[in-house]
Order: C-alpha cells, then sequence, then structure tokens
C-alpha cells in the first residue's frame, strides 16, 4: 500500500499506482528526535525527504548567528529538493520541531522518473512555483505588513496546516517555542509577545504553551490581510 503522505506529495501525485509503489520501494524510514538535526545548511544534499509523522522547520542562520524560521512541515510535506534542481550546498537546516519520520529519496534514484515522466517533472516544479509565491509574499509581508498582522497570518497558516476544529474556533498544536514564533515571524520575541496579549485581550486567540486557540477566525484574517 502507498503510504497516505506520500500519496498527497506533488512528486507521487502524477504517477499511477503502479508506479507509486515501486517509486516507494526505493525510499528510506528515518526517525529523528525532537530538537536533532537532519541536515545544516551548506552540507551537500543528495536525497529529498517527505514527512510522514511529526514536525520539522526549516531554518536559515544570518551571518551574525541570528536564525529565521522559514517554514514548518507537517506530514506529506516534501522538502530537500532543491538541492537535486540546482546541485549545491543545502539552502536551509531541517530540524525536528517534535519527534518526526521521514521517507528519504535518493536524487540518482529519482532522476530516472523525471527523465521519463514529464508529468512528475511538472508537479515538481508547480510545487517549486507555489513556494516561490508564498517566498514573495513572505518578503512583502516584511515590508509592508506590521508584526501583529505577520503573527495573526503565521498563526492562521498554522492553523490550516496542523489546526483542529473545536467548538469555540480552531485548535492549533504547532509546538514551537515562543522564540521560534517570533523566528516565524521576523520579528523580537518581545514584539511578537506583545501582539499575541493583544489578540488574547480582545478575546481573538487563548495562549497554551506550544499551542494556542485561535477564537476569532474573522478577526484575526482582517488583521492578518
Ligand atoms: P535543499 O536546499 O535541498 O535543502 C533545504 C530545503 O529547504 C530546500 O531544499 C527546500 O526543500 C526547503 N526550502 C528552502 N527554502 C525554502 C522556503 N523559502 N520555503 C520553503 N521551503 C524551503
Amino acid at each position: 500500500m502507498i503510504d497516505e503522505n506520500l500519496q498527497k506529495t506533488p512528486l507521487f501525485s502524477a504517477l499511477d499506482e503502479e508506479a507509486a509503489l515501486a517509486l516507494q520501494k526505493s525510499m528510506v524510514p528515518q526517525s529523528i528526535k525532537r530538537g536533532n538535526t537532519l541536515f545544516q545548511e551548506g552540507d551537500s544534499g543528495d536525497r529529498l525527504y517527505v514527512v510522514t509523522e511529526g514536525k520539522i522547520k526549516l531554518s536559515h542562520a544570518s551571518g551574525d548567528g541570528r536564525e529565521s524560521v522559514l517554514m514548518v512541515l507537517g506530514p506529506g510535506d516534501m522538502f530537500g529538493e532543491l538541492s537535486l534542481f540546482d546541485p549545491g550546498p543545502r539552502t536551509a537546516t531541517a530540524v525536528a520541531v517534535t519527534d518526526s519520520k521521514v521517507l528519504g529519496l535518493g536524487h540518482t534514484d529519482l532522476n530516472p522518473w523525471l527523465a521519463g515522466r514529464p508529468e512528475v517533472a511538472q508537479k515538481l516544479l508547480q510545487a517549486l512555483a507555489h513556494r516561490l509565491r508564498r517566498t514573495n509574499e513572505a518578503m512583502s509581508d516584511l515590508v509592508f505588513a506590521d508584526v501583529p498582522g505577520r503573527v495573526a497570518k503565521a498563526l492562521l497558516e498554522l492553523g490550516e496546516k496542523f489546526g483542529s476544529k473545536t467548538e469555540a474556533g480552531i485548535y492549533v498544536n504547532h509546538d514551537l517555542t515562543q522564540e521560534e514564533l517570533a523566528q516565524l515571524v521576523g520579528a523580537s520575541r518581545e514584539t511578537v509577545n506583545k501582539a499575541l496579549a493583544d489578540f488574547v485581550s480582545r478575546g481573538w486567540l487563548k495562549l497554551e504553551t506550544r499551542s494556542v486557540e485561535l477564537l476569532d477566525l474573522e478577526r484575526l484574517s482582517k488583521r492578518a490581510r
């Protein structure tokens, strides 16, 4: 059987069942304990990964050691493919935010599939284009949006990915520390905490350790715009 998380990836979505099973066979499972690093920015990369369990954060360090979190990935997300299309060092560091499992696929095992099946390559290009759109939007938010707006947007995005419906709204178990949340938003911990405290006082959300309950989605969405 094909792993349901693999089926969600652009890599597998263009394959029929027989081909998907064959490709799945070349993938190697790997477990990463919470806080451990799968690879570092600058390492040479020879495989891509699909998350099957847990959460992985992708981060980028500045010259002076500050860190920015590019994205938090969950089951069904693929990463590590940039060094396949553009051979070179890893462009980000991948660290497990919770105990996680991934399936790894060597670039050399993937290349024949890409050469023989243009529809797979097209899906991967589509995924890259989608990421570029998201990155452009994040860049423009950094320039034009204020910190509370960016906090609201980040929480809603985390909610879409990791949230579950409750009677009052959406419960988001993001598993990020306050520092990591600030790194995801691109602001200092103090400023992000101030924005969160303001949202709490307005009744828009409830804070818990490493999770949040979003209570007023409409107001948060308006603030995120
Ligand atoms: P690679 O460079 O091989 O290893 C790090 C991976 O992080 C990279 O491939 C992408 O899969 C992923 N990545 C890099 N930059 C971003 C970004 N801005 N948004 C989402 N994922 C990214």
